[in-house]
């Protein structure tokens, strides 16, 4: 928060806001928080820590934010790993324009993952490891440039049984994302190297990005029947 700058009181959308482990301090910070996810199961969680007034979940899905929420909030937070679910990158881009919606005009996102450019830097394509129980776990990972779908498989092996897993995400460049931001009306003005105070860097596995909602744009001001005072000042000014 470090980073925002946001007065005590300020209204923080926390999403997706998994069992509360950022909305609940951010509450006790003096901050009014609201999370949302998908998983009731986690929202379950994240309410037996507590909730108040200034301290709200909701479930539901990132792509369609309540209609409520249009420029309610001075910060929302995509962190740890939370965006590039959909199989569809149409519905990552709808996340984004959701996320501008509920901004008030000034308000700041601050979005934190992969970064693409990093992850395909320091390529792992399998690596394995004993848990403290002894079970092994293996990972094989494989990519697909063109959509930038990470495909992750996980198997293990132990005392607590055996199984496999995959798990899919869709890896983003800065760049990227800061078009998808720009489409949506919000202006990335900051990119860390995660959530170190460094600049993001082509071999940053992580990144954070800090962007801002535009203001209202002014009125244009319309051509329409001259004043009498206004036809005298251009009559002075030829
Ligand atoms: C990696 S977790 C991170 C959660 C939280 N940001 C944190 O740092 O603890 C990703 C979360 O996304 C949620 N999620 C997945 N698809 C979603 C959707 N369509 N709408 C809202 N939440 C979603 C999952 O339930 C999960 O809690």
């Amino acid at each position: 928060m470090d980073i925002l700058a946001l007065p005590t009181r300020s209204r923080v959308l926390d999403v997706p806001c998994g069992q509360g482990r950022h909305a609940h301090p951010l509450a006790e910070a003096g901050f009014r928080v609201e999370g949302l996810d998908y998983s009731q199961h986690l929202i379950d969680i994240a309410r037996e820590r507590g909730t108040g007034p200034t301290l709200k979940y909701a479930r539901g899905d990132m792509r369609k934010l309540p209609m409520r929420w249009t420029a309610r909030f001075d910060a929302v937070l995509n962190l740890f790993t939370s965006f590039g679910f959909f199989t569809d990158a149409a519905d990552d881009a709808d996340v984004i324009r959701e996320f501008a919606r509920v901004l008030k005009p000034g308000g700041t996102l601050v979005w934190h993952g992969g970064s693409r450019d990093g992850v395909m830097a320091k390529f792992l394509s399998r690596d394995w490891w004993k848990s403290d129980d002894g079970t092994m776990i293996g990972h094989e990972r494989s990519f697909d440039p063109l959509s930038g779908l990470l495909t992750i498989d996980t198997a293990w092996e132990g005392p607590s049984g055996r199984g496999t897993r995959q798990h899919r995400i869709r890896l983003y460049t800065a760049s990227r994302l800061a078009d998808l931001c720009l489409d949506a009306g919000l202006v990335v003005e900051e990119a860390y190297d995660g959530f170190h105070d460094r600049p993001l860097t082509r071999r940053s596995g992580e990144m954070l990005l800090v962007a801002r909602k535009r203001e209202l744009p002014r009125p244009r001001s319309r051509p329409g029947p001259i004043r009498r005072d206004s036809r005298a000042r251009r009559a002075n000014a030829s």
